[in-house]
């Protein structure tokens, strides 16, 4: 890999970074799979759903890229946002380690598209950004996002309980990691 940024995951569907007019197209994408997300995602408040709210989310993502601690990217389907992916809480130092997150498009899901974008986003990780090991954690019935990450080489290392607030509730969840490299941080 150089030090590309995006890459076509199948015929139509592109994945790129963030881009500071984005808070449109991930409004329209927020809230056409709002009902989908739900039982997936912290409560989020009227002004998410709001085009201030996404300019003011987007606006603190961008600064953190820039700070090195989130590295977001979008799936597209034309000028259609149909997915996000995500690095976050990226720590340096001995822990040299980050957080994936993802969903995609109720429309989109079942055509392998995260599995690729994960594939691509942890091979940046290591190539790129030189972490040493990515992080993700999901709820202990998402049987669908446990198999993107075993697909994509994630082993479970433990149930953490009540480990984050989702849809209301403090809920367990089941941890995985990969360990990317066995370099010295840098
Ligand atoms: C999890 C999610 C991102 C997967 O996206 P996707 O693009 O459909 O993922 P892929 O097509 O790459 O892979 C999904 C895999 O799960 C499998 N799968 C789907 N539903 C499943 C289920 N109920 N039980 C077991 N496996 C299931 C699919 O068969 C596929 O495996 P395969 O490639 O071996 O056939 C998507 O379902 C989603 O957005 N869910 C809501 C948000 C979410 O859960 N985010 C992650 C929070 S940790």
């Amino acid at each position: 890999m150089s030090n590309d940024d995006r890459t076509i995951l199948s015929e139509d569907i592109l994945l790129r970074p963030l881009a500071a007019g984005d808070a449109p197209l991930l409004l329209d994408a927020y809230l056409r799979n709002r009902d989908r997300l739900q039982p997936f995602e912290p409560v989020r408040t009227e002004e998410f759903y709001t085009l201030p709210g996404q300019r003011e989310r987007l606006a603190s993502q961008l600064a953190a890229r820039e700070a090195g601690t989130l590295f977001g990217w979008v799936l597209t389907d034309g000028e259609r946002v149909i997915g996000t992916i995500t690095l976050s809480q990226v720590v340096r130092g001995p822990l040299n380690s980050a957080n994936l997150g993802y969903w995609v498009d109720t429309e989109y899901a079942g055509r392998g598209l995260t599995g690729a974008a994960a594939a691509f986003v942890v091979r940046y990780a290591d190539e790129v950004l030189g972490l040493h090991r990515v992080e993700a954690g999901t709820l202990l019935d998402n049987l669908a996002s446990q198999r993107v990450l075993a697909k994509t080489g994630f082993t479970e290392f433990g149930v953490a309980p009540r480990m984050l607030h989702i849809n209301g509730a403090w809920r367990d969840h089941k941890l995985f990691q990969l360990i990317l490299n066995d370099l010295p941080p840098r």
